[in-house]
């Protein structure tokens, strides 16, 4: 049966969860963001905090935002060992991405990487967009509809590109990415194929 990736499913997800490896950066961000000028980050639904780590580290100041406090543990984790100049720039929040409205224009870059919250891809976008500041960047990766290891395991998270794009105002936005990607990552001891959903947006000034 498909399951509901609903808060009490990653609470419990996380407290199972025993891997000491160090999660890695998504790679769509660190090429995407690789170029921007560090400023204030919003990292939506950031789990373990690899984003978020990343970010610091590359100069941003960060919001990251879970509402499965376990995760935020873990990230929390992540960023002490990484040593006080990393974890000071960063401010873990838990919160419920449904609900909670991020200030307006505050951030030079809003990115989530596989948040699909229930309520869906594209409306957890529309509350995102308004924090974008004028100049800034919005990055959201999702799974693409042919994604075939999430669809063995979820319904209800896939999302395209071109969709995400169309919740944009086009006076408002310039997508500079809109793109399926392939991928390969390691699970356990074998590779599997991804294929993301990419969308990056600049806000016009
Ligand atoms: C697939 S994980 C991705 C985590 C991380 N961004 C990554 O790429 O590794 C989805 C994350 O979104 C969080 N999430 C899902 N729905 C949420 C909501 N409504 N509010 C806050 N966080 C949510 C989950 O707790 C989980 O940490």
């Amino acid at each position: 049966m498909p399951e509901q990736l609903d808060h009490a499913f990653w609470e419990a997800r996380y407290r199972g969860h025993s891997t000491t490896q160090h999660p890695q950066p998504n790679p769509h961000l660190t090429v995407e963001a690789a170029n921007l000028t560090p400023g204030r980050a919003l990292d939506a639904g950031c789990g373990e905090g690899a984003e978020a780590v990343w970010l610091a580290a590359h100069g941003w100041r960060v919001t990251a935002v879970d509402f499965a406090t376990a995760a935020l543990d873990r990230a929390g984790q992540l960023a002490n060992l990484r040593g006080p100049e990393i974890a000071d720039r960063i401010d873990w929040l838990a919160a419920d991405l449904t609900e909670w409205t991020p200030e307006e224009h505050a951030y030079d870059l809003v990115c989530s990487h596989y948040a699909h919250p229930v309520t869906g891809a594209e409306t957890l976008l529309r509350r995102l967009a308004p924090a974008v500041a004028p100049g800034g960047t919005l990055l959201i990766v999702g799974h693409h509809p042919s994604d075939a290891h999430s669809a063995a395991h979820a319904t209800g998270v896939h999302v395209t590109a071109e969709d995400l794009a169309a919740t944009l105002e086009p006076d408002r936005w310039e997508i500079t990415v809109a793109e399926t990607r392939s991928r390969t990552m390691t699970h356990g001891s074998h590779q599997i194929e991804l294929r993301d959903t990419v969308l990056v947006a600049r806000k016009q000034r």
